[in-house]
């Protein structure tokens, strides 16, 4: 078991798990018919899945342009509170296919604060790509078009995830073992 800050972390899904299933995610986006691809990254926790996905994006033909919110939900703890914009996109949705692309899906106020708001902004369609979904933790009517992986409910960190600003350069996703 990798042991990180002292901590030993449980693997959930490794890195090359990870790799694989993106490129089948690139190949489901790719086979849509989006037109002219806005893809929007959520900062933070997305960063490295974002990455990771436009490059095998890149590999099955598509050329999105790319833009980044930065997003806050989470209040000190681990529960999901208020969302707020603390970054916004500079490029113009109207009329736009729009991808958003964010670590985790839980409650689904994240994802539907953002997607209500591309909405709003005239966006032609807004799908929505996740590297996790927790679905036992919903508390919205927010489903993705493309999910990496079911995740069970328990706290995960690494490949962009964090606590605390900790451990997202981990190139796997983990649960830290108290
Ligand atoms: P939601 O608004 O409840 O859907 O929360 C989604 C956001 O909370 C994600 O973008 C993550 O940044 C964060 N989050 C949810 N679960 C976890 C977790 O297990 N570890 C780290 N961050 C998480
Ligand atoms: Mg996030």
């Amino acid at each position: 078991m990798p042991v990180v800050r002292g901590k030993n972390i449980e693997v959930l899904f490794s890195a090359s798990a990870i790799a694989r299933r993106n490129l089948e995610l690139a190949k489901e986006i790719a086979s849509r018919d989006f037109h002219d691809l806005l893809v929007i990254s959520i900062l933070k926790g997305s960063f490295i899945f974002a990455a990771d996905l436009i490059r095998a994006l890149h590999d099955t033909g598509l050329a999105p342009e790319v833009e980044f919110t930065l997003i806050s939900s989470y209040g000190a703890g681990t529960t999901s509170g208020e969302v707020k914009i603390l970054r916004d996109i500079d490029a113009s949705v109207e009329g736009r296919d729009v991808l958003l692309i964010d670590d985790i899906l839980e409650s689904g106020k994240t994802l539907k604060f953002a997607r209500d708001l591309m909405v709003s902004r005239g966006a032609k369609t807004v799908a929505i790509a996740v590297l996790l979904d927790k679905h036992a933790r919903r508390q919205t009517d927010v489903e993705a078009d493309f999910v990496g992986f079911d995740c069970p409910d328990h706290f995960v960190v690494g490949y962009g995830t964090d606590v605390a600003h900790a451990f997202r350069e981990l190139p796997f996703v983990g649960v830290i073992q108290e």
